[in-house]
């Protein structure tokens, strides 16, 4: 299982006494979840969803021109200020710079090209960087360019698979002994860690080039108060955290995304107008936050993202905004958590979020047991983005009822939805659909 570390438990909510006797009736899976939270729908209620087609001051959205210049602009402002935070205007001008630390063209056994680019945010050798992690089909050359996927993972570079060629990341980790990450630093234990959660080999065979980097080098993921990460070097004098309406750590980890995505627009070998952003979990809401912001992104793709991700804030099913602001008060804006326990006057809610990705291809993806993401609440977050999709001229979203759990079932319009059996992980199933989901809408199907 990938990214779990902070997934609130029992345990952070009860005496120690009480968890253990859970542990001993229900076994360590009920501590995937917070016994506070609501699994009724009964108790869901009524909620009034704010309407993307219509403006803060009540003008109905008629024309995709009015969407692109007043109420697209009107939500991503909302968006940056009340629920992720803005980018401020950095101190001194950001230049991010590319340095190719390594390539092996002969990688995994002669069928890839694996390359590890640095990215570094400051002139200070030691100031905050990120390496990104590239493999590309052994095939791929200038003349032959192919597609990406890019996607931040968890647990360093070296963690998605057993090659022994990738650089072991020295950043500050949460300890987690089964996969060898002691004293807040990876061991070599934890090579191939997360394996099962990044398909590499089935990514290149299909044709994709695949880009990641560890999210803890752009901001470790802890609250410090914001003093390590890229954080300080946006701040201004005498500055010390951001403002209220300034960015939490997601949305430092999107600002990364984009920063790997300047680098595959000059990468040789990589169709740079067809990469696909994807993520899991608290990255999944990176991944449509990340897509929602910058247009170059092809396609977006969030694996169970739950709460602050694709699910309706509104539902209260499952994980809520308190939760959110409580567990992790660092992911989000400081004006965020004005709407612990007050949802209702959010101005805007997740099916917002979807919407400013149109009409760019968009897949919610979500697993049956993954309760705490409320699966239902990320159905109608994409149902509810639909409207917003026709009036740019797609097909929308190409149903209107939540299919039912199925491992092969993948709603292939430009909102795309799955749901499938299973708890919360990234699977090769998973990958297969959204390998699938990006063929077919990068045009790649008969191929
Ligand atoms: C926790 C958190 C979720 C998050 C998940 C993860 O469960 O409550 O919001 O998506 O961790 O990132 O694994």
């Amino acid at each position: 299982m990938l990214g779990h570390p902070k997934r609130p438990s029992i345990v952070s909510v009860c005496a120690f006494p009480v968890a253990l006797v859970a542990t001993a009736f229900f076994g360590p899976s009920v501590f995937a979840q917070r016994t506070d939270a609501n699994y009724d729908e009964s108790k869901v209620g009524q909620y009034h969803l704010p309407d993307p087609l219509v403006t803060s001051g009540g003008r109905k959205v008629t024309t995709s021109a009015e969407w692109f210049q007043e109420r697209r602009p009107e939500l991503l402002r909302l968006f940056q200020t009340e629920v992720y935070g803005r980018v401020p205007e950095p101190r001194r001008p950001i230049r991010p710079v590319f340095r190719v630390h390594s390539e092996d063209k002969n990688a995994l056994g002669g069928t890839a090209i694996r390359r590890e680019v640095t990215i570094a945010f400051s002139d200070q050798p030691d100031g905050p960087h990120l390496d990104l992690l590239i493999y590309l089909p052994g095939w791929a050359s200038p003349s032959r360019r192919v597609p990406a996927f890019l996607g931040l993972n968890f647990n360093g570079n070296q963690a998605i698979h057993r090659d022994p060629g990738i650089t072991l990341s020295r950043q500050w980790m949460r300890n987690d002994a089964r996969k060898g990450i002691t004293g807040h630093r990876a061991t070599e234990a934890t090579r191939g860690s997360d394996s099962s959660s990044w398909a590499v080999e089935r990514i290149l065979a299909r044709g994709y080039a695949l880009a990641t980097a560890y999210y803890g080098d752009l901001d470790p993921d802890h609250d410090d108060g914001f003093q390590n990460g890229i954080h300080p070097l946006f701040y201004r004098p005498g500055q010390t955290r951001p403002a209220a309406d300034e960015w939490g750590a997601i949305g430092a980890w999107a600002w990364g995304l984009s920063r790997a995505l300047d680098y595959l627009e000059t990468a040789p070998e990589v169709l740079a107008r067809q990469v696909v952003v994807m993520g899991h979990s608290r990255l999944g809401k990176t991944a449509l936050w990340a897509g929602a912001q910058d247009p170059r992104f092809a396609v977006v793709i969030s694996n169970n993202s739950g709460a602050g991700g694709a699910a309706l804030s509104r539902r209260i099913f499952g994980e809520t905004v308190a939760h959110l602001n409580t567990s992790f008060p660092h992911w989000f804006c400081a004006n965020f958590h004005r709407f612990s326990n007050h949802e209702d006057l959010l101005p805007v809610d997740q099916h917002e979020l979807i919407a400013l990705i149109a009409p760019r291809p968009v897949l919610v993806s979500s697993a049956e047991e993954d309760l705490w993401a409320d699966p239902k609440g990320e159905f109608l977050a994409t149902l509810a983005a639909d409207p917003v999709y026709r009036l740019l001229g797609t097909d929308g979203l190409a149903v209107t009822e939540m299919p039912r759990p199925a491992p092969d079932r993948l709603i292939q319009s430009t909102i795309g939805y799955r749901i499938r059996p299973g708890k919360h992980d990234v699977t090769v199933d998973d990958w297969d659909a959204f390998l699938s989901f990006a063929d077919h809408h990068l045009g790649r199907e008969n191929r």
